[in-house]
């Protein structure tokens, strides 16, 4: 298998994305909870969406919460287009490019990622939750919804696989390709704790996802 830089696998697939995600996989649910998880006290609540692609996340929200204010991180142009087509009128914030390199500011009250954040290992996450928490309000929470491997051996196979890859076709260490690489549930906990979250639960799951709660 070939691996495709990260960008360019998402530049490929948006004009079908959100249809595969609805249709496909069924994911109706998934996103429901999402909108059901986010709770502020204020209309105009501040919310950070990394890797917010299409916005799926975002439909429900909006219906919830007519008057947040969103910040979309994602390094998919052609992604980000189609998040812009949907929803001209809302208040979102645009940031085209990875949620690694630019600064997205501080003051949130929530972060939200969903079905982004399993390409990466353990350190590259480490580095990404602990820029997440610097950027959430005293208060704020964190929700990842993702997929999650049912082992500790999947988890480490899957790694292995991805350094096989990149080693057999010359990729660079810090070059992100497009391969999954979901960790256990336990894993995605510890590395929450470990970042300085002090309430971190599992807020709903399925069989191979699920949607994590970390309180600031
Ligand atoms: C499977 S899609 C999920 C999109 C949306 N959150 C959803 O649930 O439908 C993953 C998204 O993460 C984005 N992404 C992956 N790595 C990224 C990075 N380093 N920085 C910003 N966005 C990234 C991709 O471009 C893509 O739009």
């Amino acid at each position: 298998m070939s691996l495709e830089k990260m960008d360019d696998f998402f530049d490929a697939r948006a004009d079908g994305y959100d249809d595969h995600m609805l249709i496909d996989l069924a994911l109706e649910d998934f996103y429901e909870e999402i909108a059901r998880l986010v709770e502020n006290e204020r209309e105009d609540f501040r919310l950070l969406d990394l890797g917010c692609g299409t916005g799926l996340e975002l439909k429900r929200l909006f219906e919830k919460y007519p008057a947040v204010s969103v910040t979309g991180v994602d390094l998919s142009k052609k992604m980000l287009d189609k998040l812009k087509e949907k929803y001209p009128n809302k208040k979102i914030r645009f940031l085209y490019g990875s949620y690694f390199d630019l600064s997205f500011g501080s003051g949130y009250d929530v972060a939200l990622s969903t079905y982004s954040l399993h390409h990466f290992n353990e350190e590259e996450k480490l580095f990404l939750y602990r820029k997440i928490y610097a950027s959430l309000h005293e208060n704020g929470v964190f929700i990842e919804g993702d997929y999650i491997a049912d082992s500790l051996e999947k988890q480490l196979f899957t790694l292995s696989e991805l350094d096989r890859l990149k080693q057999e076709q010359n990729i660079p260490d810090g070059e992100f390709f497009h391969y999954d690489i979901p960790f256990t549930a336990e894993t995605e906990i510890r590395l929450l704790r470990e970042t300085g979250f002090s309430d971190v639960k599992i807020a709903k799951q399925w069989d191979e996802t699920a949607i994590f709660l970390a309180k600031k």
